[in-house]
């Protein structure tokens, strides 16, 4: 079975890819020649899911998934949330992002966060919904080359790596993408 992930992002593919067994053949938008910007106009996580996924089935007749994900800083009320990737502008730069967050948070003692992912699969039109979380709290300072986005700064609850230094096969294991994935899988392995 061949199955989209809806995503330009070469790291994501790369860690997903580890978690997918062999009889599926993952593709990402760069496989299938999507080279445009798929619109990301709602405003929640799974509302933005849905719409990538939905927009591939639609116009290239692949089954698909897509994910969305958002940190939500508790000392931010939550933010930045849905607005993860445009945190500190429309250049969607995750070193801008990392420094605002930085800025934003100093002088916090209270640093708890999490990462949030919901992940819409559209098969042959049908909409399945799978969802991850992992809790943990934004560092004062960046650590690690691993990863990518808010990765050096986030130590996962338990941890004194942040996701930047964990190996990818833990990262695989607590993060939040990690688990909506295996859950994923585990529902794809059923059919
Ligand atoms: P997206 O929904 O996957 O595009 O992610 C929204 C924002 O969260 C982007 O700025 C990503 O870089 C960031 N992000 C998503 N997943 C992760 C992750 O696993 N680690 C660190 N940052 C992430």
């Amino acid at each position: 079975m061949k199955l989209v992930f809806a995503t330009h992002n070469q790291n994501k593919v790369k860690e997903v890819q580890e978690m997918f067994p062999t009889q599926i053949t993952l593709l990402s938008l760069n496989d299938i020649d999507c080279t445009e910007d798929i619109p990301e106009t709602a405003h929640t996580l799974e509302g933005n899911a849905i719409l990538k996924a939905d927009y591939v089935f639609k116009k290239y007749g692949y089954p698909c998934f897509a994910d969305d994900t958002g940190l939500l800083v508790d000392a931010l009320n939550g933010a930045p949330g849905v607005y993860s990737a445009r945190y500190a502008g429309e250049q969607r730069d995750a070193g801008d992002n990392v420094h605002k967050l930085l800025e934003e948070l100093k002088g916090y003692a209270k640093r708890t966060a999490r990462f949030e992912t919901v992940i819409a699969l559209n098969l042959n039109d049908e909409q399945h919904l799978f969802m991850g979380q992992v809790q943990g709290e934004i560092t004062t300072k960046k650590s690690g080359q691993k990863g990518f986005g808010y990765d050096p700064i986030f130590r996962p609850k338990g941890y004194h790596q942040t996701f930047a230094e964990l190996p990818l096969a833990i990262k695989n294991k607590i993060s939040h993408r990690g688990k909506a994935i295996n859950q994923l899988v585990t529902y794809l392995n059923s059919l």
